[in-house]
């Protein structure tokens, strides 16, 4: 049924199962609803990309790491990584295998690199420093190194994880150390893996990260190249934010095509038959996810119009911390499609003054009442929710294939934030 504003998730059938004025009333406000047939879309689309046999998708479970919604990504055949032993657990308890995981970690400590070589999964590390330390911990093991390619990209400062004013990744031309400490420790290089940034929109960046990998890799002494399983350029698919501006989408085709001649053409060249990796997380997750919270206040504050709502940046931190837009939807009793814009400031009920999730925002005029959607909220929403305020973090539900709203994370309670107070009152 068209609501106030409505129309992308209309198109898409995102609430054609249940009506999120329904799923706020069962589950409460704020809450994260994740669609089944839009994630299983997403990721196939990405498994499309090239038919190269080699060719893999790691998914990267930071945007998301809800073991639902993991199964659901490792059923429809993508891998997983994991950079702290609680995305490896969830990993783990979504069935991922143990071969299927790959640990990409920095400046960790020497029990979380032996955690992750117990529960036999590849280890990737980002430093001289930290392969030493590896090779202590797993003497004779396999292991990846992270390239720092020299180069980064991304929409914001505070997402770029390339180039030298980044703390990631190994210098390529170290390789000499990182030869010695191979041999040192008797450790197998099994592969590299590098990420240059987050949100990228035209394929040309990803592309030439992907060159310069391969040019690494091609220059290595044979004996190193031979061993390598895996080469992984990184993730950082983008997907458009501005779904009411039509804004274009990442061209999925041509970056498929330049990636796919490439794969063919290094492969043909050096006789490699590993893995190749791409690892996105964003561009699986984030649009099959959407944050219901509830419009509690209207007020006036000189000339601008506040909406005032549960929707903190305790729930969702990207606009305030990355000054991200995410669209919005309205949804009404008895609502019918209004596209008279007017100005008006959404913010949350945190005790701050940058508690704004979308400023001087066009947008039919809101009600107290309404029940609000934040699109593409399903990357780098709850997994970067917090309990500043001491607020609970929200519930999460997934509306499955066959038409239920099924909760997948209860809410959390004031007892679960307070576990681990225990101790101190003992
Ligand atoms: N691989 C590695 C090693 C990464 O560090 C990341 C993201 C990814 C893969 C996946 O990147 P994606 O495909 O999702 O762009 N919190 C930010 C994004 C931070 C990304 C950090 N690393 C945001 O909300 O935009």
């Amino acid at each position: 049924m068209p609501d106030v504003r409505s129309s992308y998730t209309d198109a898409v059938h995102f609430f054609d199962s249940v009506p999120p004025r329904e799923l706020t009333h069962r589950f409460g406000s704020v809450l994260y609803v994740y669609n089944e047939n839009i994630l299983r879309r997403s990721c196939r689309a990405l498994l499309e990309v090239s038919s190269h046999p080699g060719f893999r998708v790691n998914y990267s479970a930071k945007a998301n790491s809800n073991p639902a919604l993991l199964r659901i990504i490792r059923e429809e055949g993508c891998l997983v990584d994991a950079m702290s032993p609680g995305e490896l657990h969830n990993d783990i308890l979504a069935g991922f295998a143990p071969h299927d995981i790959l640990y990409v970690c920095n400046n960790v400590s020497a029990d979380e690199l032996r955690n992750a070589a117990d529960h036999k999964v590849l280890v990737s590390v980002d430093s001289l420093s930290q392969l030493n330390l590896y090779g202590q911990v797993n003497p004779g093991g396999r292991v990846m190194i992270r390239i720092n390619p020299g180069v980064g990209a991304g929409y914001h400062q505070k997402v770029v994880t390339g180039g030298k004013d980044t703390k990631f990744g190994i210098d390529p031309y170290t390789m000499n150390e990182v030869q010695a400490i191979l041999n040192n420790h008797n450790l197998t290089l099994a592969g590299i893996n590098q990420h240059i940034g987050s949100l990228f929109m035209e394929p040309d960046d990803y592309l030439s990260a992907v060159d310069i990998m391969l040019h690494f890799t091609a220059a290595l002494p044979d004996a190193l190249r031979a061993q390598l399983d895996i080469i992984d350029f990184g993730g950082g698919f983008g997907i458009p934010y501005h779904k009411y501006e039509d804004q274009e989408r990442l061209n999925l085709a041509r970056l498929g095509q330049g990636l796919h001649r490439r794969l063919e053409d290094f492969s043909a060249q050096t006789g490699y038959r590993g893995r190749f990796f791409v690892e996105p997380g964003r561009y699986l997750i984030a649009e099959c996810g959407l944050l219901l919270g509830t419009v509690h206040v209207i007020k006036k504050n000189g000339a601008t119009r506040y909406a005032g709502t549960d929707l903190g940046f305790n729930v969702l931190m990207r606009p305030i911390l990355y000054d991200a837009f995410h669209d919005i939807e309205i949804y009404r009793e008895g609502g019918v499609p209004d596209v008279r814009l007017v100005p008006q400031t959404i913010v949350g009920n945190i005790c701050e003054s940058g508690d704004i999730l979308a400023k001087d925002r066009l947008l039919p005029e809101l009600q107290e009442g309404d029940v609000i959607g934040i699109l593409d909220a399903g990357a780098y929403g709850l997994a970067m929710a917090s309990t500043y305020n001491q607020r609970p973090r929200p519930a999460e539900v997934l509306l499955t294939a066959d038409g239920r709203a099924r909760l997948i994370r209860r809410r959390e309670t004031l007892e679960d934030m307070n576990l681990c107070f225990a101790c101190e009152e003992s």
